[in-house]
């Protein structure tokens, strides 16, 4: 299906910008910020211009040590956003087939359309855990797929894909001659909450896999911008060039907070950690009372994506806006309306106050 590039909105954004705020917001999927002053940075540091083409030295080594690849399979960009924009500008041309899971983050699909590609879907299943299964993938590629697109951890529920999951992706992709785009902004959370345990990224696994993330979302770092995106050299070149096309250069001000932040990255991480670890707790105790919901519990990650067994689900998201001034994501933004998403990345205080709303939203309901 072909779509007139004026005609693509991407509703879901448009909702989180104007319409998502609430006193006690649990629509947002990253952590509380992290404070500027905590960074320990004078404003001296922040120069306003400097030696900045393809990439920032000092930012591409930081970047480059973090994610263990080499300097030149890095391209910085603005946000995952950027990353995935220019990841997919790269692969993609008008009338490519591209297959992506369901549910999906719904700009991926709307960048993919945007190019022009021919969207398919696989899907995830909430019986299932959510948990990629790679015969669907299989049964649904075609000789004139280019791009399998997933996220991992999966955005909306938080399902973590393990490699051997991944690896076989990838034998599926070798077979049509396409490629993997991972989107692992929320691997970062893994990394936050278990630095022994953090999986690899899937860039590691093979050259079939185009990895995008940022430090936006498990750090609370949203304001830097700081995404990345790990390809072959080859590949990498290009999109740097593509990206000439498009931003040509980041805010300098950023690339320089940014390699602070990653010179930091573990006391920011530490913040994060304990937010999280606290936070999740309080949201599985909450669950436990609650038979009206239905809900995969990962044990990573900063959103879950109950279902209500009700199926009232667009009217809880409304009630709890109207009368609790608590906000949470209708499943509708992720195709599946019986779902909402909700998010624990926020202060502690305000998740237990927004659950507390959550319950009797869903008592007042039922009577
Ligand atoms: C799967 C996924 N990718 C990318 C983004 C955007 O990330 P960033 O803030 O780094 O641009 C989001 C934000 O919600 C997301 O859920």
């Amino acid at each position: 299906m072909s779509y007139r590039r004026d005609t693509i909105i991407c509703e879901y954004m448009e909702w989180a910008k104007t319409r998502s705020h609430a006193r006690f917001n649990l629509a947002t999927s990253g952590l509380l910020h992290y404070p500027a002053r905590d960074l320990g940075i004078r404003i001296e540091d922040v120069e306003l211009s400097g030696p900045s083409s393809y990439g920032f030295e000092p930012l591409q080594v930081a970047l480059a040590g973090k994610c263990a690849v080499p300097q030149d399979c890095v391209v910085a960009a603005i946000g995952t956003s950027m990353a995935n924009h220019l990841a997919m500008a790269a692969l993609l041309e008008p009338g490519d087939e591209v297959l992506v899971e369901h549910p999906a983050y719904e700009p991926l699909l709307s960048v993919a359309r945007y190019l022009g590609a021919d969207v398919r879907r696989f899907r995830r299943r909430f019986e299932a855990g959510f948990a990629i299964d790679p015969a669907e993938v299989e049964r649904s590629v075609t000789l004139r797929t280019r791009l399998i697109v997933i996220t991992n951890l999966h955005n909306p529920s938080s399902a973590l894909t393990d490699d051997d999951t991944l690896k076989s992706l990838a034998e599926i992709a070798r077979s049509v001659n396409a490629r993997i785009l991972v989107d692992e902004v929320y691997l970062e959370a893994v990394a936050v909450q278990s630095p022994q345990r953090s999986p690899r990224s899937a860039f590691h696994l093979g050259p079939e896999f185009i990895i995008t993330a940022s430090l936006t979302k498990a750090y609370g770092l949203s304001g830097l911008r700081c995404g990345w995106i790990l390809a072959q050299p080859d590949l990498a070149r290009r999109i740097w060039r593509l990206n000439d096309l498009f931003g040509v250069i980041p805010p300098h001000p950023a690339e320089r907070l940014s390699v602070v932040a990653l010179e930091r990255l573990g006391p920011i991480a530490d913040r994060a950690r304990t937010v999280l670890e606290t936070n999740r707790l309080l949201l599985y105790r909450f669950l436990d009372t609650r038979a009206d919901l239905e809900c995969m519990r990962p044990e990573f990650g900063t959103v879950v994506f109950p279902r209500c067994k009700n199926g009232r689900t667009e009217e809880l998201c409304s009630l709890l806006r109207d009368q609790y001034e608590t906000s949470v994501v209708p499943g509708r933004f992720f195709e599946m309306p019986d779902h909402f998403r909700l998010g624990i990345g926020c202060a502690t205080a305000t998740l237990e106050a927004g659950l507390d709303r959550l319950s009797s939203a869903l008592d007042a309901m039922m009577s």
